[in-house]
């Protein structure tokens, strides 16, 4: 690791240590090391820690029994699974009527930016085991991939689905799950989440955003990530958003820098993740993972992956995707091939899934340092969230609506740069929205969280509820610069 990196890791520790009880809105950049200072933001309020819950505290987590108040089921596909009070990480809380927190009156609802985790998946094939008792079908839907000239003298083109199979012929074919999906991709029930998040979005949004849905296609924008499962979500949102079905353009950017993912290159950010979470020795790390020992052992015996798979056993997001994927599609979890009445059990499951909501706390809320590897890795989109907010209020920008289809780890980059109290593993369809408000001409904005008002443990934000806009733009500016102009610094390489 390079020494500014290290240097800057060994500051934000002296910040925490001294300071991080104390409101200060900004220090003078001269108590910055001239090395420092070309890698680090000038902080506009600093890192505050999140709230002591069980999620963060590890006998909970070794010794719980449940999820922390989290159910794993593919039952719940309604729009409010919030209703009953018992989140969903298979199809998490979002905006929708019943549940919206009014805003008072007087204020006009004017921009609204929403980004959300995609919808149930298959998992990623590196997260399946070596070999599975039963297989993965997905004939239940299309996954629509072709090509059309927009010239309107082109020919016109059909619209074509792949059908995923493997042949005998083929020696390479899986020994994980076998099937006929992709691995990953937008389940049927992921398909059917999709729309109804749309439509919940749909009927809280259209009247104070006088019907543009309808009417005015120009002030409304999707964006997706490079990642096709995000498309996939996006055709059956914008579907229940417009009542519409005719062809639709997706905003993406190049894979390489695509920074809603985020894809850009930012080696100093990986560089400290590093230096602290998942691979890192460092013991507030590694001590979740020696206490968890045993039940790696019992896992791995179970699922026949080598004790040495580093893949398997740096974090506990393998087991984590592999198991939550089965229980939200109702699928059982999985037994030894070799002796059936060796199986996974529920507690056993739960064990796994309170690892994980530990580890996403830990390393992007609970480290002092998360602060700055996600604003240097994810500062991208905020500084393009926070332009999109201007141009909105200028008038250089039509839209008004901004719909963008994302991953775990953009929200939970994006969480750890607003220090939400609470920290959590984003599950699928996780959602924060921005909503921009006039008030007798002065701008001010809330921030919703699974469709309830965000809080910032961080004093200078606290609860966004119609927070002076200014106050958010100049946190994220601050963190990002204007344009992300910090960004490039921060991200270098240093060696
Ligand atoms: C976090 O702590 C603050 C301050 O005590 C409290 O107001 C807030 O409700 C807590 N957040 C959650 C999600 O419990
Ligand atoms: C879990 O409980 C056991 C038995 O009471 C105890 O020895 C162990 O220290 C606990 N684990 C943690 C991480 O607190
Ligand atoms: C879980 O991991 C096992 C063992 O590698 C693999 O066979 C299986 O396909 C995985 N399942 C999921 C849902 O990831
Ligand atoms: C894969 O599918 C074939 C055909 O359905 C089946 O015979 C085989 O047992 C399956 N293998 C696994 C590992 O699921
Ligand atoms: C580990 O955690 C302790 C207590 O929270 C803290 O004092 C220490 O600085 C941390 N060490 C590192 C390397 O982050
Ligand atoms: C592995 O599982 C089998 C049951 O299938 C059990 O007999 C054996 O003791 C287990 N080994 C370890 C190391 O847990
Ligand atoms: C919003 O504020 C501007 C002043 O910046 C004012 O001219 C405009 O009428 C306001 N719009 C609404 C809908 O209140």
């Amino acid at each position: 690791m390079s020494y500014i990196v290290t240097a800057a890791s060994l500051l934000l520790i002296f910040l925490w240590a001294t300071v991080y009880l104390v409101d200060f809105p900004s220090f003078a950049s001269s108590v910055l090391p001239t090395t420092v200072q070309q890698s680090s933001p000038s902080f506009n309020g600093s890192w505050y820690p999140p709230n002591q819950t069980q999620i963060n505290d590890l006998e909970a987590v070794i010794n719980g029994t449940d999820v922390f108040g989290f159910i794993f089921t593919d039952a719940y596909s309604a729009p409010s699974n919030a209703g009953d009070g018992i989140p969903n990480w298979c199809n998490m809380p979002h905006v929708n009527p019943k549940t919206y927190p009014v805003p008072p009156a007087g204020y006009t609802l004017e921009y609204v930016e929403v980004i959300h985790r995609h919808h149930k998946r298959t998992p990623y094939a590196a997260n399946t085991f070596p070999r599975e008792s039963y297989p993965w079908n997905c004939d239940d839907e299309g996954l629509f991939a072709y090509g059309k000239p927009l010239n309107p003298n082109g020919h016109d083109s059909r619209s074509t689905y792949w059908s995923v199979y493997t042949s005998l012929s083929n020696p390479f074919a899986p020994q994980g799950f076998n099937g006929t999906c992709q691995f990953p991709q937008i389940t049927r029930g992921g398909l059917d989440d999709s729309w109804q998040h749309g439509k919940d979005l749909f009927e809280v949004y259209k009247d104070p955003l006088r019907s543009i849905f309808v009417h005015s296609s120009g002030q409304v924008a999707y964006r997706v990530t490079n990642n096709v499962i995000t498309s996939q979500v996006a055709g059956m949102v914008a579907a229940a958003m417009s009542d519409s079905t005719t062809e639709l353009s997706l905003a993406v950017q190049p894979a390489s820098i695509d920074s809603l993912e985020p894809t850009y290159t930012c080696d100093a950010g990986a560089a400290l993740y590093a230096s602290y979470g998942v691979g890192s020795t460092d013991s507030n790390w590694t001590e979740h993972l020696t206490a968890s020992q045993p039940l790696f052992d019992f896992l791995d015996n179970i699922s026949g992956v080598a004790p040495n798979d580093p893949g398997f056993h740096q974090s506990w997001d393998h087991y984590f995707d592999n198991l939550s994927s089965r229980l939200c599609h109702g699928k059982p979890l999985p037994c030894k091939i070799s002796n059936s009445a060796s199986c996974v059990t529920t507690s056993t499951a739960n064990a796994v899934f309170r690892l994980g909501l530990y580890e996403y706390s830990y390393i992007y809320r609970s480290s002092p340092q998360s602060l700055h590897a996600s604003a240097a890795s994810y500062g991208v989109y905020v500084a393009e969230l926070a332009q999109n907010i201007r141009d909105s209020i200028s008038g250089a920008s039509a839209v008004i609506y901004k719909h963008n289809v994302a991953h775990d780890g953009s929200l939970a980059m994006l969480l750890s740069i607003l220090q939400v109290d609470v920290m959590i593993w984003p599950g699928l369809g996780a959602e924060m929205v921005f909503e921009v408000y006039n008030k007798s001409g002065e701008r001010f904005v809330r921030i919703l969280w699974g469709g309830m008002l965000f809080r910032s443990s961080n004093p200078v934000l606290g609860l966004v509820d119609m927070l002076p806009l200014d106050t958010l733009l100049g946190y994220f500016d601050a963190l990002v610069g204007v344009g992300a102009d910090k960004i490039p610094d921060m991200c270098a390489n240093t060696g």
